[in-house]
């Protein structure tokens, strides 16, 4: 990022703006010069229903809904924390990876409002601020620790020691783990994103009803695959025919049961050759509660301590986009700067971030 700014000020007012796929999310968080990052307010629209008539996101239609929806939400943010626009000491947005026109909207209106209040700018990794979203939880973890990272795109383990310092452990050769519940949801006709509306099919089934692959599970390494699974599940639907309406529920839980056990055993293999005794869960597959109470024992038993976002906080939002430019901030101060070039990275991997030297 440019520095061709004096460093940012604390205390500070910091503007997220997420816009990087489905979800339009604004928020405003207060950070100190050093401790844990306040949220004031956050606010977040969801394109879900939009796209649900086509069974996946269109990005066309989504840069055109958070074109619609920016400028509305930061107004609403800003009502809410009682907060005026000039207030705001820096903006920060999504910079990648992501779809490159909805990331688009987000940091032209990022670098329009910084450029009108002159503030800095700060361009965030989206991964990085669902690394970081556990710190705005009641109860934030402290560095190091292990971190299970497992969205809609991405499914890696690293090692994280500190803002900038992640070290991928191991991660998928092919679909990420909220893919595999998506298609596998899909392929039951439960519509899109499935991974939702397949965990709550599985509360009411028998996850031992159907006996599918557990992939890569004894690999040795921490790398995961879940297109087999897909697949298996496909086979499954299909030998189960006019059947598949009445064992639905089995077969979902059957599902989601191989995907929380790989999950499950990687991330304690993690921890085991880490020596870390500290794991953090995010994204949005972090808000299955299978993954939760399972990981929940695994970790009691192993004496880790074990840390999530909040429920709400687990899938796309702006308080994360805040929330990580806000540490990165503490970290370095002139993270930020005043060149509003708004560049995009719709593909940028998360071990290529600078760790921010102050
Ligand atoms: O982190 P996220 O909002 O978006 C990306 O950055 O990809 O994650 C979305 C993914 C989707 O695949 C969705 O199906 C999955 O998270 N997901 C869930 C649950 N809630 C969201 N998967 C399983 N169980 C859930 N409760
Ligand atoms: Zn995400």
């Amino acid at each position: 990022m440019p520095t061709d700014t004096p460093a940012t000020a604390f205390p500070g007012l910091i503007l997220g703006i997420e816009s990087s796929c489905d979800e339009t999310g604004v928020a405003l968080v207060r950070a100190e010069a050093v401790g844990v990052p306040r949220l004031e307010a956050h606010a977040l629209h969801s394109q879900i229903e939009m796209h649900q008539a086509y069974g996946g996101v269109v990005p066309e239609l989504a840069s055109r809904d958070h074109i619609r929806r920016v400028l509305p939400l930061t107004r609403q943010v800003l009502a809410e924390a009682g907060r005026r626009l000039e207030e705001i000491d820096v903006v920060a947005y999504t910079r990648g990876p992501g779809l490159a026109g909805a990331l688009l909207v987000g940091s032209g209106v990022a670098c329009a409002l910084a450029a009108a209040l002159d503030r800095p700018v700060i361009g965030v990794h989206h991964l990085e601020g669902h690394l970081l979203s556990p710190f705005l939880s009641a109860d934030p973890p402290e560095f190091p620790f292990v971190a299970l990272l497992v969205s809609g795109g991405h499914t890696q383990l690293m090692r994280v020691d500190g803002v900038g310092c992640y070290q991928i452990l191991g991660e998928t050769i092919d679909d990420a783990a909220g893919e595999a519940f998506d298609k596998s949801a899909k392929l039951m006709g439960l519509g899109y994103p499935g991974g939702p509306a397949l965990s709550r099919l599985a509360e009411h089934g028998d996850p031992q009803a159907f006996r599918l692959p557990r992939p890569l599970l004894h690999s040795g390494d921490l790398d995961f695959s879940f297109a087999g699974l897909k697949t298996a599940v496909l086979t499954q639907a299909r030998k189960l025919g006019d059947a598949l309406e009445d064992r639905k529920a089995d077969l979902a839980a059957s599902t989601q049961a191989a995907i929380v056990e790989v999950l499950l055993k990687k991330s304690m293999t993690a921890l085991r050759q880490t020596g870390l005794r500290r794991l953090v869960v995010a994204g949005g597959v972090g808000a299955n509660r299978q993954l939760r109470t399972q990981l929940d024992a695994a970790c009691r038993q192993a004496r880790v301590r074990v840390h999530y976002p909040e429920l709400h906080l687990c899938t796309d939002n702006g308080a994360m986009i805040a929330m990580a430019a806000a540490m990165r901030l503490q970290a370095r101060p002139a993270s930020a700067g005043t060149l509003y070039s708004f560049d995009v990275r719709p593909r940028w991997p998360l071990d290529s971030l600078e760790r921010p030297e102050p």
